[in-house]
This record gives structure tokens, C-alpha cells and sequence, in this order.
């Protein structure tokens, strides 16, 4: 069900995993042990009623010393990861308002008509490309009722891993020519081989295609300590240097890159064809591979935060229910599972976790006997104190709900220290 991950995905780095990786135990040239989380369950995978709980896997973070990308030290098989995928992009203004900068963003960086997009959700972001004047947008994603529901909403949508099957009917569709852009949103860090994954892109490329890959940068997770965002899903926390690595040898270049705010800070770096005589529009490359600063000593230091913000986190909760608060979640997101099950959370601590995703209401969090409640209950039942879990929507969450905040209802932001915001 899953495999152990020694060799670094991106650069190479560390013994193969197989039996040498036993003897390797005291070698030096090994990814090095960042943080681990112990053994927890699938972080998206809310079970319904009598569903089989997930099961737990382990969960450490590894780093490389040569490319500094952050790495968990399994990979869980796909089919267990997403056999039960329920996570949704969220109708939310903060992702729209994203999607319009790194638009305006590409068109500054060259032209194009048709968009594929990998991991195409349930449609969202293509909806709001082509009404931003895309011509023509195709989707490719593993999970079949998302690729159906986004298919019934007018967005094409071929259902499978982004792999040599789902590149040939890609291509098909695409043909004669290529996609002019191919956007790889919060998916690279979700892939193994990530090899692969270029080469199969390159496939649906022409001269001029650009491919963007938007990932959480390591870098803020670090400074900003968002370790929540370790979980079996994440493979790799994505390193500017890592990719550069990675791109060799698979039919890319870098381009530019741009740092954007979105789910706690994100890198979107652009690729063009390797063998394009396209210049380089500035120093963005190399200005961000300058900037960042995730060498292993980096990663420690972030993994002493995130103990303590764990301790602080857990003392605050312990203090409120000393003093008789209710306390709630609002978010029942991957992030949530990861606290909820390092702080050993239950019921009796947590009165429930408030979503919006309907697929999402009438689970529990994995790994807990903590309920997942439509978002409308939040003002039914009423908490005295909610921990933003979504904090990546944090603002527009508060804003949201100024009602209940007026009326004495407190948010408690998780992250980079816990406090009452
Ligand atoms: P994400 O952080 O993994 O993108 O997930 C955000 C979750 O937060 C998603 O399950 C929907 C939920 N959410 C709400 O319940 N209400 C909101 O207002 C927003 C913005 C998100």
C-alpha cells in the first residue's frame, strides 16, 4: 500500500530503496529526517457513516541536501490515496481573485488559445479561463465524478492520472496542433516521477507552449511554519531548485517565475520548450533561485517551530475548555486532519468541523470521532471560539462572518503562531 521514498525525486540524491537502503542506515548520503509526524490517516479521506476508516500510514518529511526539496519518505499507492478523493476546489472570491492575476500574469508572458489544464478539479478554473477569452479548454483529472460533473458543466474533461493514456486522448482531441498552455495548479507536488510527468507534458507541446506548474513554495512554508501542509497527498514541498534539476533532459527550460499569496504562498514557474529560441523575458529565475532559502539547516529550524506551535496550539485549546468554551472548527480541510490527529483531538475537545463542500458534510475528520457540519450550523449551534483551519481563506472567512464576531464569537488563526485574530 505504500513505498519507501529514499532517492530524491527531483536531483537524484540518496541510495535506491531497495536492499542497499538498509545499509545505507549509516551513511551520510542520505535525504535528512526533517520532521516526522508519526503515522496518520489519509487527510482527505472523510469516511461517511459505516465507511471503513482510513487506514494510517507514516508520515515524515525528508529534505535533500543537494536540491533542498522537501520530501515524505513514503509514497501511498494513488488508488488507496484518491479511492475516496473528496476534495473540491472552493467557489471562493480568494481563488477567483487568483486566477485573474496569474492570467493577467501568462497573457504578459505570451499568447494562447487553448488551455489544458491537469488536475482540472471539477472544472472551476477552466470555467474562468475561458470566460477570461480562452477559445478552447480541455481537463484531465483522476477522479470520475469530478471529470463528469465538470463535463456536465461544459468543461471537456478526460478522466485518468495524467499519464501516456490520458496524454494520447489529450493529444487526439488537440490535434493537429498542441496546447498552447498547459496549467499544472497544486498537482506537481502530488506527482512521484516527476520525470515522467515533464516528458508527458512535452507531449502535448509545440514551439511555443508554455507550461506553468504552481506549487506551494517551500520556501514560505518554512518562514510562514505551515507544516499542516505535510500530508500523504504532498510528496514533494517544491523547491525552485529542485525543478531545475528535475528539468533536464525533459524536452523543458525555466522561464519565469512569480511568488503569488494563494494557499499560504505559491510559486508559479513557467516552462517553455527547451529547444525555442524564446528569450527570457527577465531575471525572475534567477532572482527567486537566489531568494530561496530551503537548505536542510532551513527545514530544521522550521520543524523546532512547528513543535512548539503544535504545544501552543494544544494549550490554547486546553485553557478554553478549562474555562467552558465551545470549540469549533471552521474548515474540514487536509490541513485540519493533520492538526486534528498530531493534537489528538476528539469530540469532547471539538465540537465539529464547519464546511462548505457538500461532499465533505455528514463525514467525520479522518482518524477522529469529529463530525463534519454544513457551514450554514455554524450560527445554529453557535461556538464561543472556531479555529480557522481553512486560514489560506482566512480573510474572506472573517469577513464572512463579522455577524457572529460581533456578537462575542472569537477565530482562532492556527498558523505561523497561534492566536485570537
Ligand atoms: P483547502 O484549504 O484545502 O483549499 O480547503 C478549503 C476548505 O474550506 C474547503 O473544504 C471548503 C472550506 N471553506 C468553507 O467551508 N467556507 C469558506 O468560506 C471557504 C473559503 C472555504
Amino acid at each position: 500500500m505504500f513505498t519507501p521514498h529514499t532517492t530524491c525525486r527531483a536531483c537524484g540524491y540518496g541510495p535506491p530503496a531497495n536492499a542497499h537502503y538498509f545499509k545505507s542506515e549509516t551513511s551520510k548520503d542520505k535525504l535528512e529526517s526533517i520532521l516526522n509526524l508519526g503515522s496518520l490517516p489519509l487527510a482527505n479521506s472523510f469516511p461517511r457513516g459505516l465507511d471503513p476508516r482510513p487506514g494510517h500510514y507514516p508520515l515524515e518529511l525528508l529534505a535533500c541536501p543537494k536540491c533542498h526539496l522537501g520530501q515524505l519518505s513514503v509514497v501511498v499507492d494513488p488508488v488507496t490515496l484518491y479511492s475516496n478523493y473528496l476534495y473540491v476546489t472552493s467557489t471562493s472570491q480568494t481563488l477567483e481573485d487568483h486566477i485573474l492575476l496569474l492570467h493577467e500574469w501568462l497573457r504578459g508572458l505570451g499568447s494562447f488559445k487553448s488551455v489544458v489544464e491537469i488536475g482540472s478539479n471539477d472544472g472551476r478554473v477552466l470555467q474562468i479561463m475561458r470566460r477570461l477569452g480562452a477559445e478552447f479548454v480541455l481537463g484531465i483529472d483522476p477522479a470520475k465524478n469530478l471529470a463528469k460533473k465538470a463535463t456536465e458543466d461544459g468543461i471537456q474533461t478526460i478522466d485518468g492520472m495524467f499519464d501516456r493514456d490520458s496524454v494520447g486522448r489529450a493529444s487526439d482531441i488537440l490535434s493537429p496542433v498542441g496546447a498552447d498552455l498547459i496549467l499544472a495548479r497544486h498537482v506537481f507536488c502530488h506527482v512521484d516521477n516527476w520525470k515522467e510527468f515533464l516528458r508527458n507534458a512535452a507531449l502535448l507541446s509545440h514551439g511555443t507552449t508554455m507550461l506553468c506548474i504552481e506549487a506551494p513554495w517551500a520556501h514560505d512554508t518554512i518562514q510562514k511554519v505551515e507544516w499542516d501542509q505535510i500530508y500523504h497527498e504532498h510528496l514533494s514541498y517544491f523547491t525552485l531548485r529542485a525543478l531545475d534539476f528535475a528539468v533536464k533532459g525533459t524536452g523543458w527550460k525555466l522561464y519565469a517565475v512569480r511568488r503569488f499569496a494563494i494557499h499560504g504562498g505559491a510559486l508559479a514557474v513557467v516552462l517553455v520548450p527547451d529547444l525555442s529560441d524564446i528569450r527570457l523575458p527577465n531575471n525572475s529565475v534567477e532572482e527567486y533561485m537566489e531568494l530561496e532559502r530551503c537548505a536542510p539547516g532551513n527545514w530544521k529550524g522550521f520543524a523546532l517551530q512547528a513543535v512548539s506551535q503544535q504545544n501552543n496550539l494544544k494549550q490554547m485549546i486546553n485553557e478554553l475548555l478549562e474555562n467552558h468554551q465551545k470549540i469549533a472548527g471552521y474548515g474540514a480541510t487536509a490541513k485540519s486532519t493533520t492538526w486534528a490527529n498530531v493534537l489528538k483531538l476528539n469530540r469532547s475537545q471539538i465540537y465539529g468541523f464547519y464546511d462548505s463542500t457538500s461532499l465533505k458534510q455528514y463525514t467525520t475528520v479522518p482518524g477522529t470521532d469529529i463530525p463534519v457540519i454544513p457551514e450554514g450550523g455554524f450560527y445554529v449551534d453557535n461556538p464561543d471560539v472556531a479555529i480557522i483551519w481553512a486560514w489560506n481563506f482566512a480573510e474572506e472567512i472573517i469577513r464572512k462572518n463579522v455577524k457572529w464576531t460581533s456578537q462575542g464569537g472569537r477565530f482562532i488563526l492556527p498558523v505561523p503562531t497561534p492566536k485570537f485574530v
